[in-house]
């Protein structure tokens, strides 16, 4: 009779459905084992903030499973498949959650709360919810279930990234990929160049051609809607927001975009270009001539500087470097550019590109860190250890880089760039994207990493919008990660998504209409 009721994403590996009903009421208690102090805490706070039930809380290692009580346990007693593996047993007397490592408690939590009623979220006082009796056994299919996050185009501040992070918890996604800058706007705070946010986080506008909906200008005449842009996160600002994401075992992989999508760093620091500009942070969108000048030794100095000061910042160990549509006019006629061409024996200015690459990727690697970059910077010379972000073109050299052992995650544009329209990529393309292709050599599966949806903002300019481009396909995007694929069936998907939309209203998130959502697919 329960059947409806189990409605979980990403659906788990394995439920078995048992006879009878827990009973959640303010008379149950937490139980949380030494390692899962924390994770009970996280559950105490959500379950008073979202259903209004504040429960007991002990931190106990001799747990008393005779009384109505949810028992975290981090123990070492199985062979697990999976370091994010977790099992949830749910019967008449208790809730047992258990795993390995203290994610794997802290997703079975998740997992936990999708299975509480959905008129508990009302705020009705509801004295008693029904859970059914189940066991759970549940791991994810992938390592990397991310987010990108684009807010070099538009600023959206602390609040909206937090309540991202919060419904990336629920959706067991474990990356937030954070593009910080770009050519419209620098939005991390520097010390050692404070113009980067002086300068490079302020523009004037943006140009009007996008409101009917023209992705990007390359004319500079074009009218600019005089509306201005500007924000950044300080350091303070970055760290809170990095601790509350590790409270939610999600970590934050910052992406400054080099050498190509510059121009707000050329606007602050005109002497890192070829010409010397003068320059503007763009107002306009898609690839613009001017980038980093590979010849001069100060752009190398800059880099690693403000790369220094991002990895006090971010723990993360792998740091996104961009290097995506960089293009070689500048480089083609500036005479320092072709001086290090031919010190390096270099063939021609095409190089230059993976020799900045490499520079920074074994600056990188000497303090512990590794590189990750768009599949621009692929070729047959890059580090062995920088990581591929697939996005669009070259396919086949992405998956050759696999299979030489090497790392990739998977974004292809077509099918998890949540900035296109619905119509363009409905719900149901989303979540039919695999990021292991058809036929690849599953020997070489493993180097696929996994799955990572993108949102550009060019044209996502507030959190409304923002949400609304986001959900519900993060959600699909959030299953193909987990999910065995075996296991996944979009029609399933359907029927447990309408449970799941209630979870994000009581986040108060504008998603569409299913109408919208899905137009017609
Ligand atoms: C990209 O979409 N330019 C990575
Ligand atoms: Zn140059």
């Amino acid at each position: 009779m329960f059947e409806e009721e189990l409605k979980i994403i990403p659906e788990p590996v394995e439920v078995s459905l048992n006879d009878g009903i827990f009973f959640l009421s303010q008379k149950t208690t937490i139980q949380a084992d030494l390692t899962s102090t924390r994770n009970g805490e996280y559950l105490k706070q959500v379950l008073a903030s979202q259903y209004g039930l504040n429960l007991a809380f002990e931190e106990s290692s001799q747990n008393n499973e005779g009384k109505s009580s949810i028992i975290l346990k981090t123990s070492n007693e199985k062979e697990l498949n999976n370091s994010e593996e977790y099992s949830l047993l749910v019967s008449k007397e208790n809730i047992i959650i258990s795993a390995t490592t203290s994610v794997g408690v802290f997703y079975g939590i998740q997992t936990l709360l999708q299975l509480i009623p959905n008129k508990a979220l009302k705020g009705d006082k509801i004295s008693e919810l029904s859970i059914p009796c189940v066991s759970i056994e549940d791991f994810p299919r992938f390592k990397w279930r991310g987010f990108m996050l684009d807010e070099a185009r538009h600023f959206f501040g602390k609040e909206v990234v937090k309540k991202i992070l919060d419904i990336m918890a629920l959706l067991k996604l474990n990356r937030l990929h954070w593009h910080l800058t770009d050519d419209q706007g620098w939005r991390v705070e520097i010390k050692k160049y404070p113009l980067l946010t002086k300068i490079g986080s302020k523009r004037e506008g943006t140009i009007v051609a996008r409101k009917k909906g023209v992705i990007s200008s390359q004319k500079q005449n074009v009218p600019i809607d005089g509306i201005p842009v500007s924000g950044y996160y300080t350091r303070e600002a970055l760290m809170d927001i990095i601790e509350y994401a590790n409270e939610r075992y999600i970590t934050i992989i910052p992406e400054l975009d080099f050498p190509g999508h510059t121009m707000a760093a050329l606007a602050a620091y005109p002497e890192l270009s070829c010409t010397g500009g003068p320059f503007e942070v763009s107002t306009r969108f898609g690839i613009h001539r001017d980038v980093f000048c590979i010849g001069k030794e100060e752009v190398f100095e800059f880099t690693k500087n403000v790369l220094d000061e991002v990895m006090d910042i971010f723990p993360s160990k792998i740091i996104h470097t961009g290097g995506d549509e960089v293009p070689r006019r500048r480089w083609n006629k500036c005479s320092e550019c072709q001086k290090r061409i031919i010190e390096e024996g270099m063939k021609g200015s095409e190089n230059l590109q993976v020799y900045f690459t490499n520079r920074i990727a074994d600056y990188l690697s000497s303090k512990g860190r590794q590189l990750m970059g768009w599949n621009e910077i692929l070729n047959d010379k890059l580090s062995k250890d920088a990581i591929c972000h697939y996005w669009t073109n070259n396919l086949k050299l992405v998956l050759q880089h696999a299979i030489k052992g090497r790392k990739v995650v998977m974004s292809e544009m077509s099918a998890v760039y949540l900035n296109y329209p619905y119509n363009l990529i409905p719900t149901k393309k989303t979540y039919l994207y695999d990021p292991i292709p058809e036929g690849y050599d599953n020997n070489y599966e493993k180097h696929i990493l996994g799955i990572e949806a993108c949102l550009w903002t060019e044209f996502v300019d507030d959190k409304d919008k923002l949400e609304w481009q986001t959900f519900p396909r993060l959600i699909a995007v959030a299953e193909t990660g987990w999910t065995p694929k075996n296991k996944k069936k979009f029609e399933s998907f359907l029927k447990r998504l309408e449970s799941f939309l209630p979870l994000l209203k009581a986040f108060d998130v504008n998603y569409p209409t299913k109408e919208e959502f899905l137009q017609d697919q």
